[in-house]
C-alpha cells in the first residue's frame, strides 16, 4: 500500500507565521498525528505532498520512512496527487490523506482500504450542515456517479447532505492515467481529485463508500477556533481511554495530555493538570489540581499536592510533594520523600524517607535517607562561572536557614545548626556551627526620635 498525505495548502485563516499543518494538537503538529496514524497501517511508501512553508515543514518532520513530492505551485488536490506519484511503488492500493485532519481513526482506514479492493473507495459523511463540501452525487440505484464541488453546483446538489471527506482509496495502477486526464475547466480553475470519481465509473469500476464511526475525525481545521475545538474533541477522547482503564478524573473537560500519560489503577487527577511528553503514574497515584507535569514517572501512591510543577524527574512511591513544589531536571526522589511548599530541587538525588518541607533550594546534590533539610537551607552550588556538589549523607540533620557552599560533604548523622553557612565539610555524628556568638547588652536603649 502507498499513503499519500496532502499537506500543501497555506492555511491562510489560520493567520500565522507557522505552517498550518505543523499547528499542535495535543502537544503535536497536526500532520504528525496523521503521519502516525498512516504509520500503523505499515504502508510501503509514505509520501508529503509539501509546499506553503515548505523548508519549516520539511525540517520539522524530516524521518527516514517519509518520501516527499514538493507541489509548487498548488493547483488543486488532484495536481498534489500528480507530484506523489513517482514515489507510488506496486499495483496495490493508494490511500489518500490529508494533513489538516488530524484526528481520523486507523479502524476507519483500514475498512475504507478494505472497500478499495478493484474499486475506488471514498470516505463520506452526512452533515446536518454540508456547505462548502464536495457533495456525492448518487444515481436512482443509490450508486455514486460523481462528486461536485459547493462552488460547481446546482441547487439541487446542494441539497445532498453526504460529503466528501477527501479521504480516498484507489488502486495504484488507475491512478496515473485519471490524474493525466483531469482539467481545470471548473469555478476554481483547479485539478480536482473528486474528478477521479467520474472517471473510475466510465471506466466501469466500482465506487465504494465507508464512513467514520465519529463524525470528529474526519473534520478538518482551517481556523484557530476549530483547531481549538479539534483539541477539546483530542482531549475527552484521551480522557475517556484514561477513565475506561481506571483512573478517577475530577472533570475531564479540564484535562490537557500533550504527549503519552501512562497510568495505574486507581489514579486520581485533579482538575486542570497539564501533562506533556511521556509521563506514568504508578497505581494509586493522586495528583491535585493545577499540576504541571512533563517526562516524569510518579511512583505509586504518591500524591502531588497542588500547583505542582515536575519536569525530567522521577519520584518514589508513597512520596508527599507540594503545594507549589518545583522538581526540575535531573531530580530522582526515594520513597517516601517529603517535599513542601516553595522548595526547588535540580539534578539532585533524595533518599527514602528524607524530607525538605519548607523553603530551599536543592542543586546538584546527592542527599542520602532520612535526612532532614530544614527551612530556607540553600546549595550554594554556583559561584558564578561553576557548579559544585553538595552531598548530604544519611540521617543529617540540617538547620533552618543554611547555606552549604559546594563542594561540600556533610557527614552521616551529622546536625548542622541553624543559620551555618557552611564551607568545610560537616565530620560526621557531631554538631557544626557558624554563627557570630550571641551577645545581650545590657544599658542599651532605642534611639529616639529627633526632633526638628
Ligand atoms: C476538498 C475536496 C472536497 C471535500 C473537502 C473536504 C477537492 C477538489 N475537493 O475541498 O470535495 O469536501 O476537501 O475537506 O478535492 N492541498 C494541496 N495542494 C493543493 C490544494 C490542496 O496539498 O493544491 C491539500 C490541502 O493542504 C488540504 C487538502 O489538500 O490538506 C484539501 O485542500 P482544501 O483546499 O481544503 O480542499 P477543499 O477545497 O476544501
Ligand atoms: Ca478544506
Amino acid at each position: 500500500m502507498n499513503i499519500i498525505i496532502l499537506a500543501a495548502g497555506q492555511g491562510k485563516r489560520m493567520h500565522s507565521n507557522l505552517p498550518k499543518v505543523l499547528q499542535p494538537l495535543a502537544g503535536k503538529a497536526l500532520v504528525s498525528h496523521v503521519i502516525d496514524t498512516a504509520r500503523q497501517l505499515s504502508p510501503q511508501t509514505l509520501c508529503l505532498v509539501y509546499g506553503h512553508g515548505g523548508d519549516a515543514v520539511r525540517t520539522t518532520l524530516d524521518a527516514p520512512d517519509l518520501a516527499w513530492a514538493l507541489q509548487e505551485p498548488q493547483l488543486g488536490t488532484g495536481h498534489a496527487v500528480q507530484q506523489a506519484l513517482p514515489h507510488l511503488k506496486g499495483d496495490g492500493t493508494t490511500l489518500i490523506l490529508y494533513g489538516d485532519v488530524p484526528l481520523i481513526k486507523t479502524e476507519t482506514l483500514k475498512r475504507l482500504v478494505h472497500a478499495a479492493q478493484d474499486a475506488l473507495a471514498v470516505l463520506t459523511v452526512e452533515l446536518v450542515d454540508p456547505s462548502g463540501y464536495g457533495r456525492i452525487v448518487r444515481n436512482a440505484a443509490g450508486r455514486v456517479v460523481r462528486i461536485v464541488e459547493q462552488k460547481d453546483s446546482n441547487a439541487e446538489e446542494r441539497c445532498i447532505r453526504e460529503i466528501n471527506t477527501g479521504i480516498m482509496a484507489m488502486p495504484t495502477s488507475r491512478l496515473g492515467e485519471w490524474l493525466g486526464r483531469l482539467s481545470n475547466d471548473n469555478a476554481q480553475q483547479e485539478y480536482y481529485l473528486t474528478d477521479i470519481v467520474g472517471m473510475a465509473v466510465e471506466d466501469g469500476l466500482p465506487i465504494r463508500t465507508a464512513n467514520p464511526e465519529n463524525e470528529w475525525e474526519v473534520l478538518g481545521v482551517n481556523s484557530k477556533v476549530q483547531l481549538a475545538e479539534l483539541e477539546r474533541v483530542a482531549q475527552r477522547w484521551t480522557a475517556e481511554r484514561l477513565m475506561e482503564q481506571g483512573v478517577r478524573m475530577a472533570d475531564p473537560a479540564r484535562f490537557d495530555v500533550r504527549g503519552e500519560l501512562v497510568c495505574g489503577r486507581d489514579v486520581f487527577i485533579d482538575v486542570n493538570c497539564v501533562f506533556e511528553g511521556k509521563v506514568v503514574l504508578d497505581e494509586a497515584v493522586e495528583v491535585g489540581p493545577n499540576c504541571v507535569l512533563k517526562n516524569a514517572r510518579i511512583g505509586a501512591g504518591t500524591r502531588l499536592a497542588a500547583f505542582t510543577h515536575i519536569e525530567d524527574a522521577l519520584v518514589g512511591p508513597d512520596g508527599m510533594i507540594g503545594p507549589f513544589a518545583r522538581l526540575r531536571p535531573g531530580t530522582e526522589l526515594g520513597a517516601d520523600v517529603h517535599i513542601g511548599n516553595f522548595v526547588e530541587i535540580k539534578k539532585t538525588k533524595i533518599g527514602a524517607h528524607s524530607k525538605a518541607n519548607h523553603l530551599a533550594y536543592i542543586g546538584d546534590a546527592i542527599i542520602g535517607s532520612r535526612v532532614n533539610v530544614g527551612a530556607g537551607t540553600i546549595t550554594c552550588n554556583y559561584d558564578g562561572t561553576n557548579k559544585f556538589q553538595t552531598i548530604i549523607e544519611d540521617d543529617a540533620f540540617i538547620g533552618s536557614d543554611t547555606q552549604l557552599v559546594a563542594p561540600v560533604t556533610v557527614g552521616r548523622g551529622a546536625t548542622l545548626g541553624a543559620g551555618t553557612t557552611l564551607t568545610r565539610d560537616a565530620p560526621p555524628d557531631t554538631l557544626t556551627l557558624s554563627r557570630a556568638q550571641q551577645i545581650s547588652k545590657t544599658g542599651w536603649t532605642r534611639p529616639e526620635k529627633i526632633r526638628k
